[in-house]
């Protein structure tokens, strides 16, 4: 079963130590990546693959519509690892446009447990339904609301008591706002970066 799996993993381990021979050695002894990278479970938006780094490079954290969710035991075990142990330099909230999970929040369609999970992007699409409703376009105005999701998602790492507390103790870590385009491979930077806490209301979301 899933034998042409297998035999992609062989030639890649292959690759990888023809390369560098002592590739896979070096990463047992211990992973030291700079940059969290907290996305979407979707399959078009591979981390590593996207802005091209190897294993051990990338620490990841995936789920449906890049949520960051103040209360999710699963992002924030791997958020305190990668800011207290890893002590990462960056956080990259990275959304898509295109993302099903968001316009699955906003479409008015049942699904069961997954309504439940992208409650989040119901409230800032309320909280923004102003600008959101001014948009004409049905596309533009889901890739607005994939924007604005994130920049929300970005204010939650930012405002964590893990970064807080980092902060505080003068640990250098920023949180930037990403946006992968699934028709061209290419990131924009939606400039909403926080460096410090006194950043957090510069996102453009207003004052927590
Ligand atoms: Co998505």
């Amino acid at each position: 079963m899933l034998d042409h799996l297998k035999s992609n993993n062989r030639n890649w381990a292959n690759r990888k130590v023809a390369v560098d021979a002592g590739f896979f050695r070096r990463l047992e002894q211990q992973q030291a990546p700079e940059y969290l990278w907290i996305g979407c479970s979707d399959s078009r938006v591979p981390a590593n693959e996207i802005v091209d780094l190897d294993p051990g490079e990338l620490f990841v954290h995936r789920n449906v519509a890049n949520l960051a969710p103040p209360q999710d035991a699963n992002y924030l075990s791997v958020l305190q690892f990668a800011v207290d142990v890893l002590k990462v330099k960056h956080i990259m909230v990275v959304g898509h446009y295109g993302c099903g999970g968001v316009s699955a929040a906003v479409d008015g369609k049942r699904r069961g447990l997954v309504d439940h999970w992208l409650h989040p992007i119901r409230d800032v699409a309320h909280e923004h339904r102003d600008e959101l409703n001014a948009i004409p376009d049905t596309r533009a105005r889901l890739d607005r609301l994939c924007e604005l999701n994130v920049m929300r998602q970005v204010r939650n790492v930012a405002s964590d008591v893990f970064l807080q507390d980092a902060w505080a103790r003068g640990q250098p870590i920023s949180v930037h706002g990403w946006v992968y385009s699934l028709s061209n491979g290419l990131i924009t930077d939606l400039d909403v970066t926080v460096n410090r806490p006194d950043q957090i209301g510069d996102i453009g979301l207003g004052e927590i």
